[in-house]
């Protein structure tokens, strides 16, 4: 009985410990089994993809890649580590190693998540809102999200759009902030980052340039 309990207790916590790893479209990854495996006589080492054993391995080392694996994938028998090559969208899922025997003991479950690059965002300014407040409303838009964001020399803060994803979630983040005297719209995910910016001293004229605003003004 306690024994049950603790296997239920054991697995539960594996479970729970499954570490998700982001990976860029098109890359290679390798999972390790961040421990030393003991395979005994008749029990098997596999790594799993949700229910497909993408490799067999038994205790004298032989060696078993399913077929829809070939090449795609390096299993080192030195280390148990699984090298993942040329990642696609549909990779992403549950890995699992585990040893068959008679029992499944779960080695370590990984989360893959598959992403692609983000693309570039374009930020774009409402000029009609420049006014010598040097208050601007500018617009980011990302692949499929943008935000309005009001913002001065010093700050933004966002006034429409879609709220800000949390910072785990998955789906592009679009941020805009000002730094080194710039708006910047950050597009980003866990794999990668573009950027557009814009000079805040060309969008506004600073007190010391009023003059020449004005002269810009007295033009028009
Ligand atoms: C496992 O072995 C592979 C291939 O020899 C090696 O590239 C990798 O770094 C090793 N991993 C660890 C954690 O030692
Ligand atoms: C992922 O999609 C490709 C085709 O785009 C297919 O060949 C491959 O079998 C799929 N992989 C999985 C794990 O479903
Ligand atoms: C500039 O814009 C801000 C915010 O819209 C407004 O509060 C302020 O009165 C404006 N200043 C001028 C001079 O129009
Ligand atoms: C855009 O959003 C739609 C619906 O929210 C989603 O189905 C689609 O995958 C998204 N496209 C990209 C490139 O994120
Ligand atoms: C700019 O003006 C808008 C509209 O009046 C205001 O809501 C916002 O707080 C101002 N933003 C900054 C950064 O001053
Ligand atoms: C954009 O966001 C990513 C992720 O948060 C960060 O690593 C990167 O430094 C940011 N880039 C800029 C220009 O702020
Ligand atoms: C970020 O923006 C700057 C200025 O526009 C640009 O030079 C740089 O290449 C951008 N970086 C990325 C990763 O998009």
């Amino acid at each position: 009985m306690s024994l049950l309990l603790g296997f239920g207790l054991l697995t539960c916590i594996a479970s729970s410990e499954s570490s998700s790893v982001f990976v860029l479209k098109g890359q290679d990854i390798r999972l390790d089994v961040q421990e030393n495996v003991e395979v005994k006589e008749l029990e098997v080492f596999k790594w799993t993809f949700r229910s497909a054993n993408i490799v067999r391995c038994t205790d004298t080392l032989s060696v078993r890649v399913s077929p829809e694996y070939n090449n795609r994938v390096e299993f080192s028998e030195g280390n148990f580590s699984l090298l993942l090559k040329n990642l696609q969208q549909n990779d992403s899922g549950p890995y699992t190693a585990v040893v068959s025997g008679d029992k499944e003991k779960t080695i370590i479950a990984y989360l893959l998540i598959v992403q692609e690059r983000v693309e570039p965002p374009v930020l774009t300014v409402n000029s009609d809102s420049i006014n010598d407040t040097c208050n601007v409303t500018v617009t980011c838009r990302g692949q499929n999200t943008s935000v309005t964001s009001s913002c001065n020399s010093r700050t933004c803060s966002q006034v429409g759009g879609e709220s800000r994803g949390a910072e785990t979630s998955t789906v592009p983040l679009l941020s805009v902030y000002v730094a080194g005297g710039s708006i910047i719209c950050n597009h980003s995910n866990q794999v990668s980052w573009a950027n557009h910016t814009k000079d805040i001293v060309e969008l506004c004229p600073m007190k010391s340039v009023v003059p020449s605003c004005l002269d810009v003004q007295a033009q028009q």
